[in-house]
C-alpha cells in the first residue's frame, strides 16, 4: 500500500479563500479590516520565516498586520508593556507572540498577559482552561490544523484510537484535549506518549491515527505503524544539508500507512490558516 497524501498546502489555500470572503464582509461591517499584531523577539531565523509567512498570509486574505520586532536582550517588563498596548489597541483583533522567547523571559507570564479575547494562538490559561472544560474559544493553531486536515479529508476520528507522540503545551497537550472532546470531529480515544514512555513502538502500533509531534527528525519507523493507519507528521526539522524533514521516516512509513502528511506541505500551512481563522473569529465576535 502507498499512502494517500494529505495535502495541507492545498487545503490551507481553500480555507484562505473561504476566509477572504468573510474578511470582505467583516471589513465592510466593522469599517476596518480585522488585524493581527505579531511580536518577534530576537533573531531566531526559523521564527523570522514563520512570522513572515504568517504576515504574508494575512495580506493575502485582506487582514491588517503589524510586526513588532524586539531585540533578544529585551526585558520582560518592556515586552509586557508592549503587550499591554496591543491589548488596548482597538484595531488589533489578534496578538501573536512568536515562540520560543529568550531565556530571561518567562513564557507563562507573557501568555497570561495577552488579553484572552485577542489570544488567537490559544496559548493562555483562560483559552486552554476553556478547552479543558469542553468550552473551547480559541484552540491552538497547530492542533486545530491537524484536526481540520483529518476532518476535511473525510478521515473518521470518532471512536478511533489516536496516539500522540509529544506532550508540549502548544501541540501534544491541547491536541489531546481537542480530540477527546465530546463533539463531532473528535470523540477519539487518546493516548499521549513522551520521552519517558516505555515500549513506544508497541504503543504506536496500536494507533488508528498516529500523530508525531516530538521534534526528532525521522524518529517514527515503518514498523511502528500498523498497516493502514493514518499518520500525521507535525515535526519540522532541518537536516545538516539544509533540507526540511518531519518526525516520521516518510519514505518508509508511506508504504504502510493509508494516508500521511508530507513535510513540508502538510501541517505547516494549516497552522497558518488556523491563525487567520482565529483572528477572523475574534473580529467577528465584536459584531
Ligand atoms: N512557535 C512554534 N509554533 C508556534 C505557534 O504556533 N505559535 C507561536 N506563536 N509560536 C510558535
Amino acid at each position: 500500500m502507498t499512502a494517500r497524501l494529505l495535502d495541507g498546502k492545498a487545503l490551507a489555500e481553500q480555507i484562505k479563500r473561504e476566509l477572504a470572503e468573510r474578511v470582505r464582509d467583516l471589513t465592510a461591517r466593522l469599517g476596518r479590516p480585522p488585524g493581527l499584531a505579531a511580536v518577534l523577539v530576537g533573531d531566531n531565523p526559523a521564527s523570522q520565516v514563520y512570522v513572515r509567512n504568517k504576515r504574508k498570509a494575512c495580506s493575502e486574505i485582506g487582514l491588517a498586520s503589524w510586526l513588532h520586532e524586539l531585540p533578544a536582550n529585551i526585558s520582560q517588563e518592556a515586552l509586557l508593556r508592549l503587550i499591554d498596548m496591543l491589548n488596548r489597541q482597538a484595531d488589533v483583533d489578534g496578538i501573536l507572540i512568536q515562540l520560543p522567547l529568550p531565556r530571561q523571559i518567562d513564557v507563562l507570564t507573557v501568555m497570561r498577559a495577552v488579553e484572552p479575547r485577542k489570544d488567537v494562538d490559544g496559548f493562555g490559561p483562560e483559552n486552554l482552561g476553556l478547552l479543558a472544560l469542553g468550552q473551547p474559544r480559541y484552540c491552538p493553531c497547530t492542533p486545530l490544523g491537524v484536526q481540520q486536515l483529518l476532518v476535511r479529508n473525510g478521515i473518521d476520528i470518532e471512536g478511533r484510537h489516536v496516539v500522540i507522540l509529544g506532550r508540549s503545551n502548544i501541540v501534544g497537550k491541547p491536541l489531546a484535549l481537542m480530540l477527546m472532546q465530546k463533539a463531532p470531529g473528535a470523540n477519539a480515544t487518546v493516548t499521549i506518549c513522551h520521552s519517558q514512555s516505555r515500549n513506544l513502538p508497541e504503543l504506536c502500533r496500536q494507533a488508528d491515527i498516529l500523530i508525531a509531534a516530538m521534534g526528532q527528525a525521522r524518529f517514527v519507523q515503518a514498523d511502528w505503524v500498523r498497516s493502514g493507519a493514518v499518520v500525521v507528521d507535525v515535526g519540522i526539522n532541518r537536516l545538516p544539508d539544509g533540507k526540511l524533514c518531519g518526525d516520521v521516516d516518510f519514505e518508509a512509513v508511506r508504504e504502510r500507512a493509508s494516508a500521511i502528511t508530507p513535510v513540508p506541505g502538510g501541517v505547516g500551512p494549516m497552522t497558518i490558516a488556523m491563525l487567520l481563522q482565529n483572528t477572523v473569529s475574534s473580529a467577528a465576535s465584536l459584531l
